[in-house]
């Protein structure tokens, strides 16, 4: 019996063997689709192909694509475990053509491979067309149906449209009659909602494009597009017509039984097909970026997880289960998605965290909800007001709820759900209004009370296409920004990271899908509104933005490349300096910019050249490791226990972003053993330490009292500076006639003896000012019984006058006093002496006073028998000496 991936490799082989190019699936989360929530039919990745705005290098695809229906138009969640075919995540088989071939060959492609290939008896297959689609009806002859079994349908089931606007054409549809002991019609007559006639293949003439104002045109090109539900035609090949009664499910289902210890296939088997289910849509959303969260595509997961979770309890197990069957789940469909495989550990840790905290409150609040019941009138609905209850405090979703009731055949009001959660919006937005903050913080509160927090792409992607829901001038709302107007623009979902954490935020480009050249710069993003709200600045190049239009959103990739590089190179970096500096060290501050990062962090000396190179080392060694970089969500206190590090003064949420790198050598001191880095991180990261390239710290500094700066370069940054550091080294080498690796020794002996020639010089200009060089007055002379020396001197500073001094005292003897004049510069130095015996009766700093004076400046000072001062006017030496000479006469 083939297995379900026997039948997605049979399919793709088959196309690929007809020339088509086998895509992979796209993830969940549109990349090219801002109106939908999740990618819901295969068509999704190519939209853009349809309409020929996009072109590939091929022209013929095949696929087995991601959905999931679970939240907006296609929302099957209620039905999911009750009916055979209902499910939250399915995989789509799909054939396509990009105006190559048309119905000519769509037609006879599908019945080959449906009754060649998958050998599924003729006699059991009926098609149906569009009423007016005469063409189809004549190639369904033409490969050998009856007329009889090719039924027209007018209505839209047989025209298909991807949404209200956009490619679609008619379709013709392939069904399987499981036979009539199963009660039903054939399409198109009063019983075709019956489980007998299943259909099992749409097949799409994509030949018009929908317009918003209701108008259609045909396309220029003609395509196809078509869309096989592998568990329905698994089940049909594996001889049931029920999806759960595939290999892949029963696997699943076995799992849950195991793990609860519920019999798989008793009266309560709608469980275990429930947490089958739901097992897949939540581990394939969380492999492809989404989280639980209480708003937007985290919620729909949310919904589905506690929903899964409801139903494990109702098998009577105690302790979280869906973790625990992750790897059943990774071993049926791991090898087809990498990403599930690559995830796992992530998926796990996600569910286990979940279900343990949702647990606290499910048996109180299924408590609540059954004592509410008993106080009912029987079949009176739930006020909505206990389900807002239910979802405000214990965590209950509303169609948990609804799912709750609905075994005891009971609704809830959901009008009253929703009185009561708006009212609970205004109360909280009044306590907020209250609290003072600027006025202009307003408008980011209004936009996140209409349109709830933005949903960030960035660490998948960074380009996607999103759809504007706010325009921003001079602090107002607008409904446009036209060219030359700088403002904000908010998405429902951006690619761009907005400032947090040190992270600066994502520039980059906005264009308007309707008319590409017409572009907004993004300047900078910022988030608003306690972080709910994700922020554009914007100037508009040319054309303008409107609100409620379609944009595409294109980070600046090569800066992004450079400021993620330094990111994660902050965190090897904070952890090398841990490391070499104790444990004291933590961050303080930190910047992450395309051009360089800084970190600030506790510790009280300068870092000395070893510890700098020492840290440099070990951060570039496990670079050069080039190990995965992971990331994994929990709570603060579950990271706290895995000794990640956390930012100081950081708010956190119930869930926290866990970033880790490096592997540690056997049991090493990581703080979990293994990894080298782990922390609490928003911030977008390189896949593997590789990433980064090389790290050069440039130094540290004082930040603030106890706090030391780094800054340092990654990648091309690093490396120029590398390479214009030696540059300059081989240039000074050279200047030195040196090899670079001996200019250090030269330039230390170059140093010492300039250090000696200088002691000499000074020798020398003493013996010279000693043996009476130049001057206006030079001779020794005796003043009232004091010897008096006094010179004006040349070839000597200021500096040495002092050691002049000294030594024309010693020479000179008791009783002297000297007085010396040196000229540099246009100024005039000068010290006058006393000797020891006389400093009673004339002091150095009196006798240098009166000389000073003469010679243009204003004093001097010093000890009694040493002072030195400064004046302007050598001109006056001979008035200096005289006043000197006074001054000596008068003691
Ligand atoms: N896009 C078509 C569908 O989803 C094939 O049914």
């Amino acid at each position: 019996m083939a297995s379900l991936n026997d039948i997605r490799s049979t399919f793709l082989g088959y196309f690929k063997r007809n020339g088509h190019e086998v895509v992979p699936s796209s993830p969940l989360v549109p990349r090219n689709d801002p109106t939908l929530m999740f990618t819901n039919s295969g068509m999704v990745q190519f939209k853009n192909l349809f309409t020929g705005v996009e072109h590939r290098g091929y022209s013929r695809a095949a696929t087995a694509q991601k959905c999931v229906r679970a939240g907006g138009k296609h929302n099957d969640l209620d039905n999911v475990g009750y009916t055979a075919r209902h499910h939250t995540f399915f995989e789509m088989l799909g054939n396509f053509s990009f105006g190559d071939y048309f119905k000519a060959e769509a037609i006879p492609f599908a019945w080959e491979l449906i009754t060649a290939e998958f050998g599924i008896p003729k006699d059991k297959l009926y098609t149906t067309i569009y009423h007016t689609d005469d063409e189809a009806f004549e190639i369904w002859k033409k490969v050998g149906v009856p007329e009889d079994r090719i039924i027209r349908i007018a209505t839209s089931d047989n025209f298909w449209q991807m949404g209200p606007t956009g490619p679609c054409g008619p379709c013709t549809e392939i069904f399987y009659d499981h036979g009539d002991h199963i009660w039903g019609g054939p399409p198109g007559s009063p019983d075709e909602d019956g489980d007998r006639f299943i259909e099992i293949w749409n097949i799409v003439f994509m030949q018009n494009e929908q317009f918003e104002d209701g108008s259609m045109r045909a396309l220029d090109m003609q395509s196809i597009d078509t869309g096989m539900g592998l568990e329905r035609i698994g089940a049909l090949l594996q001889g049931s017509h029920d999806n759960y009664d595939t290999d892949l499910f029963k696997t699943l289902i076995e799992a849950s039984a195991q793990a609860t210890g519920v019999d798989p296939y008793g009266d309560r088997n709608v469980h275990h097909r429930v947490i089958a289910d739901h097992l897949r849509s939540t581990a394939f959303l969380i492999a492809d970026g989404v989280m639980p969260s209480n708003e937007g595509r985290g919620y729909v997961l949310r919904r589905i997880m506690r929903r899964a979770m409801r139903h494990g309890a109702l098998l009577g197990a105690r302790d979280p289960v869906m973790h625990r069957l992750v790897p059943s789940l990774v071993s049926q469909m791991g090898q087809h998605y990498p990403e599930l495989t690559r995830a796992q550990a992530l998926i796990e840790e996600t569910l286990s965290l979940e279900e343990t905290r949702f647990r606290q409150t499910l048996d109180r609040g299924l408590k609540l909800l059954d004592e509410e019941l008993s106080d009912l009138p029987e079949d009176a609905d739930l006020p909505g007001r206990t389900a807002f209850k239910l979802y405000d405090t214990f965590g209950f979703p509303l169609d948990l709820t609804q799912d709750a009731l609905r075994e005891k055949g009971r609704m809830v009001d959901t009008e009253g759900f929703e009185a009561a959660m708006a009212e609970q919006k205004a109360k909280a937005r009044a306590a907020w209004s209250g609290s003072g903050a600027a006025a202009d913080h307003a408008v980011w509160f209004d936009i996140a009370d209409s349109f709830g927090a933005t949903d960030f792409l960035g660490y998948d992607t960074e380009k996607a296409e999103g759809q504007v829901l706010a325009l921003i001038l001079d602090g107002a709302e607008v409904d446009r920004l036209d060219a030359g107007q700088q403002g904000w623009i908010v998405a429902n979902q951006t690619p761009f990271y907005g400032e947090a954490g040190g992270q600066v935020g994502d520039t980059g480009v906005i264009r308007r899908i309707a008319d590409r050249d017409e572009v907004a710069l993004v300047e900078d993003t910022r988030k608003f509104a306690d972080s709910r709200v994700i922020a554009h600045k914007v100037t508009v190049e040319s054309g303008r933005l409107t609100k409620a239009e379609p944009v595409e959103m294109e980070v600046d990739h090569a800066r992004r490349a450079r400021i993620r590089a330094n990111h994660s190179a902050t965190h090897l970096l904070h952890e090398a300096l841990r490391r070499a500096l104790g444990d004291h060290v933590a961050q303080r501050g930190s910047l992450n910019a395309p051009d360089r990062l800084r970190f600030d962090f506790s510790h009280s000396k300068g870092l000395s050249l070893e510890e700098i190179r020492a840290v440099e080392a070990e951060v570039n060694a496990f670079i050069r490791q080039n190990a995965p970089v992971e990331t994994r969500v929990m709570t603060p206190d579950a990271a706290r226990d895995l000794g990640a590090q956390a930012l100081f003064g950081e708010k956190y949420g119930d869930e926290v972003r866990v970033v880790s790198m490096g592997a540690l050598p056997g049991s090493g001191k990581g703080t979990d053993g293994r990894t080298y880095s782990i922390e609490l991180c928003g911030g977008t990261h390189v896949q593997r330490t590789g990433d980064i390239g090389v790290f050069v710290m440039l130094g540290d500094s004082a930040s603030s009292a106890g706090v030391r700066r780094v800054e340092a370069l990654t990648g091309a940054a690093a490396f120029d500076h590398l390479s214009a550091q030696d540059h300059r080294l081989s240039q000074v080498a050279s200047a030195l006639k040196a090899q670079p690796a001996e200019a250090a020794d030269r330039v230390q002996a170059l140093l010492t003896e300039r250090r000696a020639l200088e002691n000499e010089v000074t020798q020398l200009r003493k013996q010279l000012a000693m043996a009476g060089n130049s001057g206006a007055a030079t001779s020794d002379r005796e003043v009232n019984g004091i010897a008096f020396c006094a010179q004006v001197l040349d070839g000597v500073t200021g500096k040495d006058l002092p050691g002049l001094i000294d030594e024309h005292k010693a020479r000179m003897g008791a009783s002297a006093a000297v007085l010396l004049m040196a000229e540099a510069g246009g100024k005039v130095a000068v010290a006058a002496g006393v000797s020891d015996d006389l400093t009673d009766r004339l002091s150095a700093v009196d006798l240098l006073k009166a000389a000073v004076v003469e010679l243009g400046g204003k004093g001097g000072g010093g000890r009694p028998d040493m002072a030195q001062g400064g004046g302007k006017d050598i001109g006056g030496a001979e008035r200096a000496i005289a006043a000197a000479e006074d001054l000596l006469k008068g003691v």
